[in-house]
């Protein structure tokens, strides 16, 4: 555990063992949502020592494409029954309930259920259900199983059926054990966080996880954890390198220098804002390094995106290890790495030693240079380190910004980069973004840009033959990045944007719009 994870020692918190789910991220988040610090381990981490030195006040028992009846199915500690703490077992977490606490499970045949369902309460409404079924007498519920419990274990009674599942929702009142068929932590069963929030209130939570106190300690433990120390900063004016900056400063003031690369392939205005923000607001050490002759140089006569990206990489390493040079003795870095980046996945067929999802913001610098790490983010959610950033003042608009992609615009300049080409683009896309912001649709959007493309097409405009380059908007809707959906405009709004951009943008005289999805498209051209 970091430094930094000691924040959460001083909060109740859940236990979520994961058995491997694709969904077990979400359980955490909902948990969050309601106020209640929770961490993720995976099953074979959690042993009978790990779940006393964790001491949660409450256990979830995550989904998990495992069968009890596989040989080394995966299983919660020993313990953790005698334990004396509430537990929820989800999908693959109520049938490893009952499998521990005596009841019986079967093989899927013919019972595997996918999908809608819908939940009927059985007898009196359980209070994990509390406000489930006021507006009707049953409840959607989202399904995702194979086998299923065809016994209970002793203590245990029914409180919801559904048509394939007569063992929806079951619990065991005296032990506080409840458990679960469907999945909560999907949007598709609408009233899921009430449920987690009943689960909270029967466990007895303060729900205290504000982002008040998270930063409060945060910055007590960063203090403690970098003491007179320098620490350096890259920033890319993104929220979460933003965000860290604006925290580790609080903390520690002008042992903090952060550096801004300026690698020239930024939208418009982008750097001075930046800077500007940083600046003007915080008054926080800043060095903006303008390095867009490097960049821009070596990227002559590039076209291969992966060449593109690792020629960017290189040179930002460069550059960045040059700055901090100049800070003189910095033992630190510090890095907007988020928590999803860090959970630890199940993996079944390695045995105990678990693959580590690890990201670096700026891969490769603390190994070449020696440095220490500081990720006051590593505990938080996206929308978490939108709290905190809100927490510590950063301009909303700040903070809903768009995701913007290290390799900036060279990865929407397909073909040759050229600083005409760029500065079209940037036009073209300032246009765009403003015409989204009119429109009021920016928040409603997971990310949108223009790609300025390699082929000139013929246009007439007034009496004058033009040839100049054609370019596509993209905006996505999404939840991660990880898959996207192309953004529904009207008509009328693509319309009127294409007219914009073809009288406001010298340059460009035909405009597209990308209606691919992902997959099979990415969301970046290149
Ligand atoms: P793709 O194009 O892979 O992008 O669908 C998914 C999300 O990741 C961003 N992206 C990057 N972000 N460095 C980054 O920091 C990169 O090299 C990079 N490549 C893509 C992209 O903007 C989108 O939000």
């Amino acid at each position: 555990m970091t430094d930094i994870a000691e924040t959460a020692r001083h909060h109740e918190r859940v236990l979520v063992i994961d058995f491997g789910s694709q969904v077990t991220q979400l359980i955490a988040r909902r948990l969050r949502e309601l106020n209640v610090y929770s961490e993720i381990h995976p099953f074979q981490n959690v042993t009978d020592e790990f779940l006393k030195d964790f001491d949660p006040k409450a256990v979830v028992l995550s989904g998990g494409p495992a069968s009890v009846f596989d040989e080394g199915a995966p299983m919660p500690p020993a313990s953790l029954f005698d334990y004396g703490v509430p537990v929820l077992g989800i999908c693959y977490g109520q049938q490893v309930m009952m499998h521990c606490l005596g009841g019986t499970v079967e093989r899927g045949h013919g019972t595997a259920e996918f999908g809608r369902a819908y939940v009927t309460p059985r007898d009196e409404v359980v209070d994990l259900l509390d406000g489930w079924f006021d507006d009707g007498d049953r409840e959607q519920v989202w399904m995702s199983h194979g086998d299923h419990v065809s016994k209970l274990a002793p203590g245990f009674s029914v409180y919801g059926t559904s048509p394939n599942a007569p063992f929806a929702v079951t619990a065991d009142l005296d032990r506080q054990f409840y458990a679960v068929q469907f999945h909560p932590e999907v949007h598709h069963t609408p009233k899921g966080a009430r449920l987690y929030e009943n689960f909270l209130r029967i466990a007895g939570f303060a729900r205290d996880w504000t982002m008040a106190a998270y930063k409060d300690e945060a910055i007590r433990l960063i203090r403690e954890q970098v003491g007179d120390k320098k620490v350096i900063c890259g920033l890319s004016g993104g929220v979460d390198s933003s965000v860290a900056a604006v925290l580790i400063h609080e903390a520690i003031g002008d042992q903090l220098t952060c550096v801004f690369v300026d690698h020239g392939l930024l939208r418009l205005n982008e750097a001075e804002e930046v800077v500007a923000m940083f600046r003007d607001n915080y008054n926080i050490p800043l060095i903006h390094a303008d390095e867009s002759d490097l960049f821009l140089g070596e990227l002559e006569g590039v076209t291969d995106p992966e060449v593109k990206r690792k020629t960017i990489g290189r040179l930002f390493i460069d550059v960045f290890q040059k700055h901090a040079n100049e800070v003189g003795g910095a033992e630190f870095l510090a890095q907007g790495t988020l928590y999803p980046d860090v959970i630890e996945s199940v993996s079944f067929s390695g045995g105990p030693s678990v693959t580590i999802k690890s990201h670096h913001n700026v891969g490769g610098l603390p190994e070449k240079m020696g440095l220490k790490l500081v990720e006051p983010l590593r505990e938080l959610f996206k929308d978490e380190v939108r709290a905190l950033g809100r927490e510590l003042g950063l301009p909303d608009r700040f903070i809903g910004r768009h995701p913007f992609p290290g390799p900036g615009l060279a990865i929407r300049c397909p073909g040759e980069i050229t600083r005409e080409k760029l500065a079209i683009l940037q036009q073209a896309d300032a246009v765009y973004i403003d015409q989204i912001r009119k429109h009021n649709l920016y928040d409603e959007i997971w990310q949108a840009f223009v790609a300025i493309l390699p082929v000139r097409t013929v246009g007439v405009m007034g009496d004058y033959r033009t040839y100049d380059y054609a370019c596509a908007l993209r905006a996505v809707t999404s939840v991660d990045g990880m898959t996207a959906d192309y953004y529904p405009f009207s008509h009328e709004f693509l319309g009127e944007t294409a007219t914009r951009i073809i009288n406001e943008v010298k340059g460009i005289n035909r405009v597209t719009y990308d209606i691919t999805s992902k997959p099979p498209g990415t969301i970046e051209w290149e």
